[in-house]
């Protein structure tokens, strides 16, 4: 009996999936906060008083009042794999963000001068950052947005902010709202629930998680309309103490999700920030809750990563399981402060058993601790980039140098021995309009042994990344029909219904992933509005 336990438990979880490649040696500033757009681009900025970074502003300018000429934000194409310099005014340091539906990011506060600006980019070639200097009612650091379903996001929180605005404004809405929730879960001197884990539930109210609990908050109404208990082993999860969130996949069923649940992973014991002080650096947290948020009396299902994480991003994939990338082992969020870089992401299968859900990945060489960033891109590879746990950039004689490269990590299902398998969508092509509650039939093909009731079309949303965490990050499973053969020629089509309500999906961008015995196709970009 113990010998059979012993061999379904291996000690050592296989460490082999998946693969890294260097994209970008150098980007010229360090990837803290990154937004992928809908023209395949992605949005990088770190902050303005890092010191001279490593690429210039163009045509010899410099920000106005300062010597420093050089970029702070930039452009990296992912097609072309080049980077265009951009010119951000004010200190964006530690800021929030969201793509808005129209395609713009709206990115919100950052420290000093930062503080109160709301600053917009919508890409072209020679596009630039626009400011609206006093764009918030407060000022906010380190707080975090989502986009609602009328178009307007949240933004909620800051270093001693408790509570909360909207924007754009209207005169109803132009001054902040308090939220007792952040002083209840703001640790003294420690906080502890920065960039809390903000996510629209598909009944319209938000799930917030920050520190060692959550809850269910109608923004409406200015409400809070359940309670969560406290996650067992009562540790912090937030900044500085940064785990990292995701609401799990949500299938989509007769234009409804029946359940709703989050997963929260790796973080840092209370005594990780004080004793990080002192040069003691703590162990991380080795373990993920998972709780079902749309259940009457939702208890924390308690889980054991194989390996302890503290600063880890979560990555909703397109097939729906969880990659968990970056951080450290030892210490917290901060300057000087975290220890040991975890080099190997691990997967977390969301549809597995409890106990058989992680597979350790594939190490890069590159550590990636505070201030590093990473993103889904749309052929389903992971964007990896930043680490920065110093106070300027500084390269060489530290621990850790800042990190000016871009990699990628490319999970199993990109491996050649899967192209068989692999769907590839024909039409519609990337760029599709759609409404709420429409119906589109997607036209792919799979060169052998397609097998029709192991198809689903997933939507996942293009998320603002920075400190850990994703915002506005979900994955829609979506309403499908049977998978037929296309009379006229050898591929497939699915009729697919796209969510009626912005609860689910808010209208904006989305890549829509067509995925087959767990494996994706490339993504195409679809509007919905
Ligand atoms: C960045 O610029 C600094 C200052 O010019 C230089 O010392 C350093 O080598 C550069 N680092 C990289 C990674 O290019
Ligand atoms: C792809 O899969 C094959 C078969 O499992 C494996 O031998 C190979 O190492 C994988 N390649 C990469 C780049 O991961």
């Amino acid at each position: 009996m113990l010998l059979l336990v012993l061999f379904q438990s291996p000690p050592c979880p296989a460490a082999d999936g998946g693969s890294w490649y260097l994209l970008h040696p150098n980007i010229g500033i360090s990837a803290m906060h990154m937004q992928l757009l809908p023209n395949d681009r992605v949005l990088i900025y770190d902050r303005t008083d890092f010191g001279t970074s490593n690429i210039s502003l163009p045509g010899g300018k410099c920000r106005p009042n300062s010597n420093d000429c050089s970029a702070h934000s930039v452009e990296y194409d992912v097609v072309s794999n080049t980077v265009r310099p951009l010119m951000v005014l004010s200190n964006v340091w530690c800021s929030s963000g969201s793509l808005m539906p129209d395609g713009t990011v709206t990115q919100t506060g950052g420290t000093g001068d930062g503080a109160f600006v709301v600053r917009t980019y919508r890409s072209c070639d020679t596009c630039d950052w626009d400011e609206i200097p006093n764009g918030l009612a407060q000022g906010r650091w380190y707080a975090t947005n989502h986009v609602l379903p009328d178009g307007r996001q949240i933004i909620i929180g800051g270093r001693q902010t408790f509570n909360y605005e909207f924007y754009p404004k209207t005169p109803e809405t132009a001054t902040a709202v308090d939220f007792p929730f952040l002083i209840e879960t703001n640790d003294p001197d420690i906080e502890n629930n920065l960039y809390p884990f903000v996510f629209l539930c598909p009944d319209g109210n938000l799930f917030i998680f920050a520190n060692n609990r959550a809850i269910l908050f109608d923004y409406v109404n200015n409400q809070v309309v359940k309670k969560f208990p406290v996650i067992p082993g009562d540790d912090p999860r937030n900044y500085p103490s940064t785990g990292s969130g995701v609401l799990l996949p949500m299938r989509v069923v007769n234009g409804t999700v029946a359940s709703v649940e989050f997963l929260v992973c790796g973080g840092a014991p209370r005594s990780a920030f004080p004793n990080a002080f002192k040069e003691i650096f703590d162990g991380a947290l080795d373990t993920c809750g998972r709780i079902m948020v749309s259940d009457p009396d939702p208890q924390w299902v308690m889980e054991t990563m194989p390996l302890a994480r503290v600063m880890g991003d979560m990555l909703l994939l397109p097939n729906g399981d969880v990659l968990i990338i970056n951080g450290a082992t030892a210490g917290v969020a901060g300057w000087e402060f975290g220890r040991d870089p975890v080099l190997s992401p691990v997967i977390y299968r969301t549809g597995s058993r409890i106990g058989s859900r992680f597979e350790v990945q594939t190490p890069t060489n590159i550590p990636r601790m505070y201030h590093s960033t990473a993103l889904l891109l749309r052929d389903g590879q992971v964007l990896v980039g930043g680490s920065n746990p110093h106070d300027k950039y500084e390269f060489s004689n530290v621990l850790y140098p800042t990190e000016l490269s871009l990699e990628v990590f490319s999970p199993d299902y990109l491996n050649s021995s899967m192209s068989g398998i692999r769907p590839v969508i024909i039409s519609p092509m990337s760029g599709f309009n759609i409404v709420h509650g429409a119906q589109m039939i997607i036209n792919f093909a799979v060169s052998n042994n397609l097998d029709p009731t192991l198809v689903m079309v997933t939507l996942a949303s293009p998320s603002f990344n920075t400190h850990s965490f994703s915002m506005n990050q979900r994955l829609l499973v979506l309403d499908s029909g049977i998978v037929t053969m296309d009379p006229g020629s050898s591929n497939y089509q699915v009729p697919v219904t796209m969510p009626l309500s912005g609860s689910i999906a808010v209208s904006g961008y989305y890549l829509l992933f067509v995925v087959h015995k767990d494996v994706p196709s490339e993504g195409i970009w679809i509007h919905l509005h």
